[in-house]
């Protein structure tokens, strides 16, 4: 995803900018770019396809000094990767801007100035917004107001940052869905998609709220809301302890991979959504052209992102009506497959380097299906370069091997894309817009889960002395509860089977005494009813029962059933929400077991072998 860094300094920007760009690698791109206002008031820029190596490459051989500078990673949406696409844009020879999103209505925007005599270098929607910005510069001469102006006029999620220089002191930025963070410090400041770009230059940040627009200048930066009203971001201090590579307060990396959750399923969001849709263009460049016409989808992974696969397949026949299959990669490689013509063939990898799943990637190529989508956490693996159209999930490095904050962004990506391909389908306008709303609350909902640890914790007491348990779910929430088990077994070592609960009488009810702990996920679904027949199935066996119940769902607690009340959730995302107390659960059992929690027996994190 592309990335922005700006600076406005007393000293040369470039190294700043560079350094900046070189730590948004990890976001996924293919072509970057800088430019700098220099004190004989020229822009410099350089732009180079591939990596900010390249890049640095040129500006050693021919340097762009400047006190002010704006510079981006590019990940194409409108226009191929190349130099001509690559940011800054230009209008004219003076202003240049970097922007990250979508921008919805540029061919609109961009026949209009076309008629107005601007003309057009690159296929990009960023080339319109420098036109858009430059034609109200020169009614009234002021940078602010001309953005200001210009963004009024745009629709989609974006942020911005600008030079002129004609006004060689400042930058102006904005955020409108996606993000942008300002950096302070001390008689400079800077801005950037991510605090980690600038940590070498200082540790203190404001973050821009949506509809922010901020002139950022050498010793101040102004913040107007999107009613233009001044406005005060607090500025908080990054603490190193939270580092990826850093487990910080946190005893283990899974318990903070857990607590990272909000903010990762809100990353994986930011930029891809407007308050009622998807952005489709966000998917990549090529998603409307590749959505169109798919009649199956199959979908492929391994362990954790299979269970995710499980998922996405109620959301995608219940939402876009397609019909979709779902394997595990190590079976689908080998055997004989029917394919159905214009299958979309969808492979979900937290590392994008299991060699399974390329695997079978690399067989369903030969054997033609229409497309090839992933859902990756990593950018740069195989996965990614083998596909035709990748979602990336925004979760930052996992390091705990059994997988937490990878499972919940692969979901939130996966109903971006089930939503994407709804679209195509006949879903209503009211129905997309319902569940866009349901995503963007599901960061706050699982913070509110997360409130429940200590709760949790004392629940996990009664599985320590226990050799075996059950899982039971209903619809979407069946692959929770498979989710559940293979967490509990993988930290916990503790037999852990799931079952869809209206299979209980067709086996596992056998099993059901005081010494087996059945755990249950109860969102507040159409299923609920007969999910509690399924309960007292169990109870009448003399079963202990450990409910995760919506707190609207009517379950109660009584002999033999402990209630842990989660927050309500729309029925599309409970799968998201109801995961986490699961993850708690297997994390605290482990923890009173005392096994190696981040690193468990025989298990890896990345199986790059058979
Ligand atoms: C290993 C990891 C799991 C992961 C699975 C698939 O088993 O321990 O956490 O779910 O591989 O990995 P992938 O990177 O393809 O999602």
């Amino acid at each position: 995803m592309c990335g922005i860094v700006g600076a406005v300094s007393q000293r040369d920007v470039e190294g700043i900018l560079l350094e900046g760009l070189r730590r948004l690698e990890y976001r996924g791109y293919d072509s970057a770019g800088l430019a700098t206002l220099d004190s004989s008031g020229q822009v410099n820029r350089a732009r180079e396809l591939g990596k900010v190596a390249a890049l640095a490459d040129a500006v050693a051989a021919h340097p762009a000094p400047g006190h002010v500078g704006i510079a981006h990673t590019r990940w194409a949406t409108h226009g191929e990767p190349s130099r001509i696409n690559a940011h800054p844009h230009m209008s004219g020879e003076r202003l240049a801007i970097v922007h990250n999103g979508i921008i919805e209505n540029y061919q609109a925007l961009r026949d209009q100035l076309r008629e107005e005599g601007y003309s057009f270098t690159s296929q990009t929607d960023t080339e319109v917004i420098a036109h858009l910005i430059e034609k109200h510069y020169q009614e009234d001469r002021n940078l602010f107001r001309a953005v200001k102006a210009a963004i009024g006029q745009l629709r989609g999620a974006f942020a911005l940052a600008v030079v002129h220089a004609d006004e060689p002191d400042h930058l102006v930025v904005c955020r409108e869905g996606s993000p942008l963070v300002i950096g302070v410090g001390i008689g400079e400041n800077f801005i950037a998609s991510d605090q980690l770009a600038l940590l070498p230059v200082t540790d203190r940040f404001m973050f821009l709220e949506e509809g922010d627009l901020a002139d950022i200048h050498l010793d101040r930066v102004a913040i107007f809301d999107r009613e233009g009203a001044p406005v005060e971001r607090e500025i908080t201090r990054f603490e190193h302890g939270h580092d990826a590579a850093d487990k910080g307060e946190y005893r283990h990396y899974m318990l903070k991979e857990i607590y990272e959750q909000p903010a990762v399923i809100k990353a994986t969001m930011e930029g891809r959504l407007t308050d009622s849709h998807v952005l489709e263009q966000a998917l990549g460049t090529e998603a409307g052209k590749l959505l169109e016409n798919v009649r199956h989808v199959q979908i492929i992974a391994c362990g954790t992102s299979y269970h995710a696969g499980m998922v996405a397949r109620y959301w995608i026949e219940e939402l876009a009506g397609v019909p979709c299959s779902v394997e595990v990669a190590s079976e689908f490689r080998y055997r004989k497959h029917v394919i159905q013509p214009d299958t979309l063939f969808l492979c979900i990898s937290q590392s994008g380097e299991t060699a399974d799943t390329l695997a079978a990637l690399r067989q369903a190529k030969k054997a033609g299906f229409r497309a090839a989508l992933a859902i990756c956490n990593v950018p740069g693996s195989s996965l990614v370069r083998e596909s035709d159209l990748v979602v990336m999930t925004q979760a930052g490095p996992e390091i705990g091997v059994a997988s937490t904050k990878a499972f919940t962004t692969q979901l939130t990506a996966l109903l971006l894309f089930t939503l994407a391909l709804a679209r195509h389908n006949g879903l209503s306008e009211e129905k997309e817009t319902e569940i866009v709303q349901a995503l963007k609350l599901v960061p706050g909902q699982v913070a509110d889960v997360l409130a429940l640890d200590g709760d949790i914790a004392e629940l996990s007491e009664a599985f320590v002395d226990k050799h075996h348990s059950l899982f039971l779910g209903r619809g979407s929430q069946f692959p929770v509860a498979l989710e559940g088990a293979l967490k509990l077994k993988e930290i916990s070592y503790i037999h852990a089977e799931a079952y869809p609960a209206g299979e209980l009488k067709h086996g596992p009810l056998a099993l059901v005494d005081s010494e087996m702990p059945v755990v249950t996920v109860a969102p507040n679904n159409d299923l609920v009813e007969k999910l509690k027949s399924n309960l007292e199935e169990v109870r009448a066996r003399g079963g202990e029962l450990f409910v995760f119940a919506d707190r609207d769902a009517g379950v109660t607690a009584e002999d033999g059933i402990h209630v842990m009340q989660i927050p309500s959730v729309h029925p599309i995302t409970a799968p998201i929400v109801f995961t986490v107390p699961l993850q708690l659960l297997a994390y605290h059992v482990a923890v009173l077991k005392g096994t190696d929690v981040d690193q468990p027996r025989n298990l890896a994190k990345s199986v790059t072998v058979e």
